[in-house]
């Protein structure tokens, strides 16, 4: 059973709780945690399943730790998503979340093993939590490239594919794709 450990919980449930699934060095938090008081609101999880991925991740945390003299409220969880598959309450060990996103991963995944994620994901929402998961879209001009020359093959998606990871899920009426300005990258949206 995936539990939260090594985090510094204090008042963890008054804050927007955050998990990032696969979340490799997470070089993002340092742009969203620019002050103090951006520090305080955020209780993070990052759940990825390689540990060094974990082990940078914490050298930037303690980096903006000690440019901003706080402590932030953080934890590392060294599994893979299969281990989330495979939890049959995974809530009543991580708990629920304001924000889950995962950038990089779904692409990697099998249509059937990204619908199981997905719902899996969306029982940790709270309510009114939002969910927000990359996949690169098939018109992606880097995928020739890619895998001709790299031999780096992804599931690639339309909108209609991704979207339809969630067929069995009620969550369907809730979510929307849209796209970053290259329009390589697609994401879906999923409002609890
Ligand atoms: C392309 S990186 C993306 C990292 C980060 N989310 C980002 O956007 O920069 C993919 C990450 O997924 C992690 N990963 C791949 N398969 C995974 C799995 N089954 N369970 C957990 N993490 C996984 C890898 O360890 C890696 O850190």
């Amino acid at each position: 059973m995936i539990r939260r450990y090594s985090g510094r919980q204090g008042d963890a449930l008054e804050k927007i709780r955050v998990l990032s699934v696969a979340s490799g060095a997470a070089p993002e938090l340092r742009d969203v945690i620019r002050t103090a008081s951006d520090a305080e609101r955020f209780q993070v999880t990052l759940l990825d399943q390689d540990k060094i991925a974990l082990h940078e991740a914490g050298a930037h945390i303690r980096e903006v730790e000690s440019r901003l003299g706080v402590r932030i409220g953080i934890e590392y969880l060294n599994h893979s998503v299969r281990t989330m598959l495979m939890a049959p309450q995974l809530k009543d060990g991580l708990g629920r979340f304001d924000l889950i996103y995962s950038m990089g991963l779904f692409d990697y995944l099998t249509p059937r093993v990204a619908a199981a994620l997905l719902g899996k994901l969306i029982q940790l929402l709270r309510p009114g939590g939002e969910m927000i998961v990359g996949n690169f879209h098939v018109s992606s001009p880097s995928r020739y490239y890619m895998e001709y020359w790299l031999d780096w093959v992804l599931f690639y998606r339309t909108e209609a594919e991704f979207l339809s990871l969630l067929d069995n899920s009620p969550a369907k009426d809730r979510a929307r794709t849209f796209f970053e300005d290259s329009g390589c990258q697609m994401f879906m949206q999923i409002e609890n």
